[in-house]
């Protein structure tokens, strides 16, 4: 009774007195405080709380089987970072967001083999070492890897143009925990706009542009799964990302390679590009 502005917190957050579940009752007695602040803070009108609730709405709209509209918001305010850097390693490779695009399985690939079912462009040559945080090589990782072609498109985004599996690979470390694989450098590209979140972005006057990246799920027996990107030194974007994804020791060079001797170690041609990346897997 008599709900007021100053009493309304704590009646809410005393409702949730009985909650059997703990961190259920934590959560919502944290949530609660700082959403009235919010709305106390910005003298929030009413036309403006149904224009949140029908924005929310359209985000719950836009999302299918595949497509997680509530995610990428998350993602564009930051959250989904947050949330991963709390959560991450302490001394492994730093993760970043999984992303929309891991909607297919990977197919399993030999180390060598290309994920550029493509071909046309400049070769990339990918090497890397699964390893715990002391460095000693962990012999039975997996790692899934998978990018966006050199023109900025994943293959689920192009069926028609690029194969299934395209920029895709499901691989396995050797006896030194080192794996490697041919492609092409990624392009940064944009993340979806056709809904809610590109509305919002547009409103901001943000663009919705991702630096180049590869990603990589490495997991290792006993050992935490780690999710990270490895970032094209040197390109557009790693400094707005919009997802806010960029970690300073997950860009790497993809230095160009001029020596014949190396290129046909790795059964590509001159000039090509090479990145190496260690990816560090904390025990659990
Ligand atoms: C991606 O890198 O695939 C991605 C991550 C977050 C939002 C959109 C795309
Ligand atoms: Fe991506």
């Amino acid at each position: 009774m008599d709900f007021t502005e100053e009493t309304a917190t704590a009646a809410v957050v005393g409702s949730f007195a009985n909650t059997r579940d703990p961190r259920l009752r934590e959560i919502l007695e944290k949530l609660v405080p700082h959403v009235h602040a919010f709305v106390r803070e910005t003298r929030l009108t009413l036309p403006e709380w149904e224009a949140a609730i029908e924005f929310l709405t359209a985000v719950g709209q836009k999302c299918n089987d595949t497509r997680q509209e509530f995610i990428l918001l998350s993602d564009v305010l930051g959250v989904s970072m947050l949330v991963e850097t709390i959560n991450g390693q302490q001394d492994g490779t730093e993760s970043t967001v999984l992303g929309p695009f891991h909607v297919t399985k990977s197919p399993p690939r030999e180390n060598g083999h290309s994920i550029d079912l493509l071909g046309g462009a400049m070769s990339c040559v990918v090497t890397g070492r699964v390893l715990d945080v002391d460095r000693r090589p962990l012999a039975d990782a997996t790692v899934d890897v998978w990018q966006s072609s050199e023109d900025g498109f994943y293959d689920v985004q192009q069926p028609g143009v690029q194969p299934p599996g395209n920029g895709r690979g499901l691989f396995h470390a050797d006896e030194g925990g080192r794996f490697w694989f041919r492609t092409v450098v990624p392009c940064h590209y944009p993340i979806p706009t056709d809904g809610p979140v590109g509305r919002l972005l547009l409103a901001t006057n943000r663009h919705p542009y991702r630096p180049a990246h590869i990603h990589f799920i490495a997991a290792a027996p006993g050992h935490t799964t780690l999710t990270t990107h490895v970032f094209v030194a040197g390109g557009p974007y790693l400094d707005s990302d919009a997802v806010f994804a960029v970690k300073k020791s997950l860009v790497a060079d993809f230095a160009e390679v001029n020596d014949d001797d190396a290129a046909a170690a790795f059964g590509v041609t001159t000039p090509f590009r090479q990145a190496d990346v260690d990816l560090l897997l904390e025990r659990m």
